[in-house]
């Protein structure tokens, strides 16, 4: 059995939806084979160096022309933030399957609509969450649902990286206000999912937005006033009731893909740091008191899915890895199994805490997220 496969987009993201479905099957050997019916990308010329580079047999400059495509079951929308709600409501209504990177769209109307066009479609949707595809992550749920540390009452998120760090940095579409907020969305989802998956979301917040450098240069010589914040900081609450925090920022110097977790519970700690994504740190209180302290915890191959990719522990998987595990999860959904994903319903959720975030922020004030 076949299926299907259209992608939008050929940049970081759309390279790494396209080894998702170039390795699904080898990986996992169980669901439909992908087969890379179609691929849209500016122009001519780009999209069929593309089709020809990622084994894609059509190639268009008109994603329409690939939304209307018969043989189209699924599509990957990896275009820029600005073009998803557009892109993926076109895919629903055409009946296809939609797996759309995050954030889900930029404004809240616009990711209502994009839920709405899903329930009415009855289609299979999926965003772009990777980070909770980790086996390391999926773990630590375990754990925290066994109440291996008691009672979450804390929990810390920083998610850090520098390709903004450089004022002198070339002003791009990331910097423009059609982008939405800037760390926030663009960041701030990510830890949010990790939230979500691990704690059932969040409740109340309190958020504080900076924009480190006012201005940056432009293409043509000049110079453009940014219109995005690359800096947040939010105190939130927990849905189980545990208070949190959420750093932001994507100016942090040497920091490159920094998503670190601290969660303090009545029984010992888990920490765990996107940088060095294949091991966490465990704290137990159970441990005899001459030998506590953070052990380390390599990912091995009963932490399941990394048996998949390699049956020797510690070799480690890679960010890619995640999309692959996440593209599995999708073709799951397909095939009506129990599958973790972030669909556009749970998506409109961490929408929903990231507006309230900006509402706080403009409001000077704690923002219920119902
Ligand atoms: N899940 C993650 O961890 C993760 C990481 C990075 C980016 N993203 C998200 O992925 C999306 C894309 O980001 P990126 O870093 O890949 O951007 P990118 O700029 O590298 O790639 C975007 C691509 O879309 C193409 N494109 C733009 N308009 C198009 C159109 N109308 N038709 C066809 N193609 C078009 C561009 O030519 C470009 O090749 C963003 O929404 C971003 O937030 C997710």
């Amino acid at each position: 059995m076949t299926i299907g496969v259209g992608l939008i987009g050929t940049g970081y993201m759309g390279k790494c939806h396209a080894l998702a479905w170039n390795g699904v099957k080898p990986v996992f050997g169980d669901g439909p084979k992908p087969r890379l019916v179609h691929l849209a990308e500016v122009s001519p010329e780009l999209a069929a160096r593309r089709a020809e580079e990622f084994g894609f047999e059509k190639s268009t400059s008109d994603w329409r022309a690939l939304i209307a495509d018969p043989e189209v079951e699924v599509v990957s929308v990896t275009t820029p933030n600005a073009f998803h709600a557009e892109m993926a409501i076109a895919a629903l209504e055409a009946g296809k399957h939609v797996w759309c990177e995050k954030p889900m769209a930029v404004g809240f109307a616009e990711a209502e609509r994009m839920a709405a066009a899903a329930s009415a479609s009855g289609k299979v949707t999926a965003l772009g969450y990777n980070y909770i595809q980790n086996p390391v992550i999926r773990h630590i749920r375990t754990l925290l649902e066994a109440g291996a540390i008691g009672t979450v009452n804390h929990v810390r998120f920083e998610m850090d990286e520098d390709f903004m760090a450089d004022p002198e940095a070339l002003f791009y579409w990331k910097s423009e206000a059609s982008s939405g907020y800037g760390a926030l969305d663009d960041f701030g989802v990510h830890p949010l999912s990790l939230m979500q998956f691990l704690f059932g979301g969040v409740t109340r917040v309190m958020a504080q937005l900076a924009m480190p450098y006012a201005d940056r240069p432009s293409r043509d010589g000049g110079r453009r006033a940014v219109e995005t914040w690359d800096i947040a900081s939010v105190l939130l609450e927990l849905r189980n009731g545990a208070s949190g925090m959420m750093a932001l920022d994507r100016s942090a110097w040497g920091r490159k893909g920094r998503i670190a977790m601290q969660v303090f519970g009545s029984k010992g700690t888990i920490a765990y740091d996107q940088e060095r994504m294949n091991e966490f740190q465990l704290y137990l209180t159970a441990d005899r008191p001459t030998e506590q302290g953070y052990r380390t915890i390599l990912v091995a191959p009963h932490h399941r899915p990394y048996d998949a990719f390699i049956p020797a522990p510690g070799h480690g998987l890679g960010f890619n890895d995640l999309k692959i595990i996440e593209c599995r999860e999708l073709l799951m959904r397909l095939a009506g199994k129990p599958a973790r994903l972030v669909d556009f319903d749970e998506g409109l959720e961490i929408e929903r805490t990231v507006h309230a975030m900006a509402r706080s922020f403009r409001e000077q004030r704690w923002v219920d997220v119902r």
